[in-house]
């Protein structure tokens, strides 16, 4: 299976959004990663569901949302109404996250869970059956262009193997760029969230194709 790439929309030039979301369509991104934050599970603010509402109507591949706030069921009407395709939550502050992911769900959305780097994936096996995705934080969430975390690699290797004989989709964020995302693929990882290494480059189009090349084995 080719591992997919989906750009995160945080490290993009906020003042020219719709281009920007252009930009990375044209060079080949499967999905768009969009990272809301609320000043509260994270210490950053970024965007919520009107902006989101009005560059779905500028995108043509599927919206990725990552929810990395307190209250993350609030948001959900307004996210599937929005378009939104796929929707994660945070394990760490989910209170009833078997409710939580029935929602994504009942809402038609795509229904994830997302982890940060020192939570337990003890804390995600009874998820699993309601899981669509699982999405691996590989820095700690607030900010784009983080140091990735190296011991992610063996954290996206044991849970493949607790997902073994569900077709679930393991996406990893923060610092994934090329040096990375052969060792992230090969540990089972079948989507990569790229900011800074998408949209910090010249040619996203370009960083994107060598983002996918190395995920499917290619030597640089
Ligand atoms: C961090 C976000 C990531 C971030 C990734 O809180 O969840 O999606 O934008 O950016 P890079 O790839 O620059 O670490
Ligand atoms: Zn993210």
């Amino acid at each position: 299976m080719s591992v997919r790439i989906a750009p995160s929309l945080l490290s993009a030039d906020f003042a020219r959004l719709a281009e920007e979301v252009a930009d990375v369509q044209r060079g080949g991104a499967d999905l768009l990663h969009l990272d809301i934050m609320d000043g509260c599970f994270v210490p950053n603010l970024t965007f919520g569901p009107p902006v989101v509402r009005r560059l779905a109507a500028r995108c043509g591949i599927p919206l990725d949302a990552h929810l990395m706030v307190c209250k993350p069921d609030a948001l959900l009407a307004e996210l599937a109404g929005a378009g939104v395709a796929r929707v994660a939550i945070h394990v760490e502050v989910a209170h009833h996250l078997h409710r939580s992911l029935e929602a994504i769900r009942q809402r038609g959305m795509a229904a994830g869970v997302a982890i940060n780097p020192a939570t337990s994936l003890h804390s995600l096996e009874d998820a699993l059956p309601f899981a669509d995705f699982l999405l691996v934080m590989s820095v700690n969430p607030g900010f784009g262009g983080q140091r990735f975390i190296p011991e992610s690699v063996a954290k996206v290797a044991r849970l493949r193997t607790m997902c073994a004989g569900r077709e679930v989709d393991i996406t990893v964020d923060g610092g994934v760029g090329p040096d990375n995302a052969a060792a992230l693929a090969a540990a089972g990882a079948t989507t990569l969230v790229a900011g800074s290494a998408v949209f910090g480059a010249e040619d996203r189009g370009l960083a994107i194709a060598e983002l996918r090349r190395r995920a499917n084995g290619e030597r640089p």
